[in-house]
Protein backbone atom coordinates (compact mmCIF):
# COMPACT_ATOMS: atom_id res chain seq x y z
CA UNK A 1 0.00 0.00 0.00
CA UNK A 2 2.87 2.45 1.06
CA UNK A 3 5.03 1.55 -1.93
CA UNK A 4 1.73 2.24 -4.72
CA UNK A 5 0.80 5.53 -2.73
CA UNK A 6 4.39 6.59 -2.62
CA UNK A 7 5.05 5.43 -6.82
CA UNK A 8 1.47 7.42 -7.63
CA UNK A 9 1.97 10.41 -5.46
CA UNK A 10 5.73 10.26 -7.37
CA UNK A 11 4.49 10.66 -10.69
CA UNK A 12 1.74 13.29 -9.80
CA UNK A 13 4.27 15.47 -8.03
CA UNK A 14 7.01 14.73 -10.97
CA UNK A 15 3.74 15.69 -13.21
CA UNK A 16 2.87 18.87 -11.71
CA UNK A 17 6.80 20.36 -11.46
CA UNK A 18 7.81 19.65 -15.15
CA UNK A 19 4.24 20.43 -16.86
CA UNK A 20 2.46 23.54 -17.02
CA UNK A 21 -1.31 24.29 -17.69
CA UNK A 22 -3.55 22.78 -18.71
CA UNK A 23 -2.08 19.84 -17.95
CA UNK A 24 -1.94 20.54 -14.61
CA UNK A 25 -5.15 19.45 -14.17
CA UNK A 26 -4.60 15.82 -15.23
CA UNK A 27 -3.09 15.51 -11.72
CA UNK A 28 -6.03 15.21 -9.73
CA UNK A 29 -6.84 12.76 -5.91
CA UNK A 30 -8.74 11.08 -8.66
CA UNK A 31 -6.13 10.47 -11.06
CA UNK A 32 -4.14 9.25 -7.91
CA UNK A 33 -6.85 7.09 -6.53
CA UNK A 34 -6.92 5.63 -10.28
CA UNK A 35 -3.11 5.34 -10.43
CA UNK A 36 -3.09 3.16 -7.28
CA UNK A 37 -5.85 0.94 -8.00
CA UNK A 38 -3.64 0.14 -11.81
CA UNK A 39 -0.93 -0.53 -9.50
CA UNK A 40 -2.86 -3.29 -7.57
CA UNK A 41 -5.16 -4.66 -10.32
CA UNK A 42 -1.66 -4.94 -12.75
CA UNK A 43 0.29 -5.68 -9.53
CA UNK A 44 -0.93 -8.13 -7.51
CA UNK A 45 -2.22 -10.66 -9.40
CA UNK A 46 0.73 -11.23 -11.82
CA UNK A 47 3.48 -11.40 -8.80
CA UNK A 48 1.66 -13.84 -6.90
CA UNK A 49 0.92 -16.23 -9.56
CA UNK A 50 4.38 -15.68 -10.51
CA UNK A 51 5.43 -17.08 -7.64
CA UNK A 52 3.48 -19.80 -7.92
CA UNK A 53 5.07 -21.16 -11.08
CA UNK A 54 8.63 -20.30 -9.40
CA UNK A 55 7.72 -22.32 -6.51
CA UNK A 56 6.18 -25.11 -8.63
CA UNK A 57 8.70 -25.54 -11.27
CA UNK A 58 11.75 -24.96 -8.61
CA UNK A 59 9.97 -27.86 -6.70
CA UNK A 60 10.01 -30.15 -9.77
CA UNK A 61 13.45 -29.15 -10.81
CA UNK A 62 15.53 -29.38 -7.25
CA UNK A 63 18.73 -29.98 -9.23
CA UNK A 64 17.91 -26.21 -10.54
CA UNK A 65 16.97 -25.06 -7.38
CA UNK A 66 19.88 -26.32 -5.86
CA UNK A 67 22.24 -24.85 -8.45
CA UNK A 68 20.26 -21.29 -7.57
CA UNK A 69 20.68 -21.42 -4.42
CA UNK A 70 24.30 -22.20 -4.64
CA UNK A 71 24.53 -19.15 -6.26
CA UNK A 72 22.53 -17.10 -4.06
CA UNK A 73 24.88 -18.30 -1.18
CA UNK A 74 27.92 -17.41 -2.76
CA UNK A 75 26.91 -14.18 -4.32
CA UNK A 76 24.33 -12.52 -1.70
CA UNK A 77 25.42 -14.89 1.18
CA UNK A 78 22.92 -16.01 3.91
CA UNK A 79 22.92 -12.77 6.07
CA UNK A 80 22.34 -10.61 3.80
CA UNK A 81 19.52 -9.21 1.48
CA UNK A 82 19.54 -9.17 -2.26
CA UNK A 83 20.27 -6.04 -3.89
CA UNK A 84 19.87 -4.77 -7.14
CA UNK A 85 23.87 -4.62 -7.84
CA UNK A 86 23.74 -8.33 -7.08
CA UNK A 87 22.17 -9.12 -10.39
CA UNK A 88 25.09 -9.06 -12.40
CA UNK A 89 26.71 -12.10 -10.84
CA UNK A 90 23.61 -13.94 -10.46
CA UNK A 91 23.75 -15.58 -14.19
CA UNK A 92 21.97 -18.67 -13.36
CA UNK A 93 19.28 -17.33 -10.90
CA UNK A 94 18.31 -14.55 -13.43
CA UNK A 95 18.26 -16.81 -15.57
CA UNK A 96 15.77 -19.16 -14.15
CA UNK A 97 13.58 -16.24 -13.47
CA UNK A 98 13.49 -15.57 -16.80
CA UNK A 99 12.61 -19.03 -17.06
CA UNK A 100 9.70 -19.16 -15.37
CA UNK A 101 8.65 -15.81 -17.12
CA UNK A 102 8.74 -17.67 -20.08
CA UNK A 103 6.91 -21.36 -19.71
CA UNK A 104 4.33 -19.36 -16.59
CA UNK A 105 3.38 -17.65 -19.95
CA UNK A 106 1.32 -15.23 -17.70
CA UNK A 107 -0.38 -12.87 -20.19
CA UNK A 108 0.52 -14.67 -23.61
CA UNK A 109 -2.01 -12.27 -25.04
CA UNK A 110 -1.67 -9.41 -22.67
CA UNK A 111 -4.20 -6.82 -22.79
CA UNK A 112 -6.07 -5.92 -26.08
CA UNK A 113 -5.06 -2.39 -27.26
CA UNK A 114 -6.75 -0.07 -29.77
CA UNK A 115 -5.23 2.89 -31.79
CA UNK A 116 -7.20 5.60 -30.38
CA UNK A 117 -6.18 8.17 -33.53
CA UNK A 118 -3.92 7.35 -36.52
CA UNK A 119 -0.64 7.64 -35.76
CA UNK A 120 2.81 6.67 -37.44
CA UNK A 121 5.09 4.79 -35.15
CA UNK A 122 8.78 3.64 -36.41
CA UNK A 123 7.67 4.20 -40.48
CA UNK A 124 4.59 2.46 -39.95
CA UNK A 125 1.11 3.70 -40.20
CA UNK A 126 -1.51 3.07 -37.37
CA UNK A 127 -4.62 3.64 -38.42
CA UNK A 128 -7.61 4.99 -36.07
CA UNK A 129 -9.29 1.87 -34.56
CA UNK A 130 -6.92 -0.85 -35.42
CA UNK A 131 -6.15 -3.43 -32.66
C1 LIG B 1 5.84 -10.82 -12.38
C2 LIG B 1 5.00 -9.79 -12.24
C3 LIG B 1 4.43 -9.04 -13.42
C4 LIG B 1 4.15 -9.44 -14.68
C5 LIG B 1 4.34 -10.83 -15.31
C6 LIG B 1 3.63 -8.28 -15.38
C7 LIG B 1 3.26 -8.28 -16.72
C8 LIG B 1 2.87 -7.16 -17.40
C9 LIG B 1 2.61 -7.10 -18.82
C10 LIG B 1 2.73 -8.28 -19.80
C11 LIG B 1 2.21 -5.85 -19.11
C12 LIG B 1 1.86 -5.30 -20.47
C13 LIG B 1 0.36 -5.39 -20.66
C14 LIG B 1 0.01 -4.76 -21.98
O1 LIG B 1 -0.06 -3.54 -22.03
O2 LIG B 1 -0.21 -5.47 -22.95
C15 LIG B 1 2.23 -5.09 -17.89
C16 LIG B 1 1.89 -3.77 -17.79
C17 LIG B 1 1.80 -3.08 -16.61
N1 LIG B 1 2.17 -3.53 -15.37
FE1 LIG B 1 2.91 -5.35 -14.96
N2 LIG B 1 3.58 -7.23 -14.52
C18 LIG B 1 4.05 -7.64 -13.32
C19 LIG B 1 4.16 -6.89 -12.16
C20 LIG B 1 3.69 -5.60 -12.03
C21 LIG B 1 3.73 -4.82 -10.80
C22 LIG B 1 4.31 -5.33 -9.45
C23 LIG B 1 3.14 -3.62 -11.06
C24 LIG B 1 2.89 -2.43 -10.16
C25 LIG B 1 3.11 -2.37 -8.87
C26 LIG B 1 2.76 -3.63 -12.46
C27 LIG B 1 2.16 -2.58 -13.11
C28 LIG B 1 1.92 -2.55 -14.46
C29 LIG B 1 1.35 -1.40 -15.13
C30 LIG B 1 0.94 -0.07 -14.48
C31 LIG B 1 1.28 -1.73 -16.48
C32 LIG B 1 0.77 -0.86 -17.62
C33 LIG B 1 1.95 -0.14 -18.23
C34 LIG B 1 1.50 0.76 -19.37
O3 LIG B 1 0.92 0.27 -20.34
O4 LIG B 1 1.75 1.96 -19.30
N3 LIG B 1 3.12 -4.84 -13.01
N4 LIG B 1 2.63 -5.90 -16.87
Amino acid sequence: MFLCSYISLSICLSISISLSPPYLSLCTVDHLKANILELFLAGSETTSSTLWWAVFFLASNPQAQQTMQEEMDRVVGRDNTPALAHIYRLPYTMATISEVQRIGNLLPFAIPHKATEDVSLGGYRIPKGKV
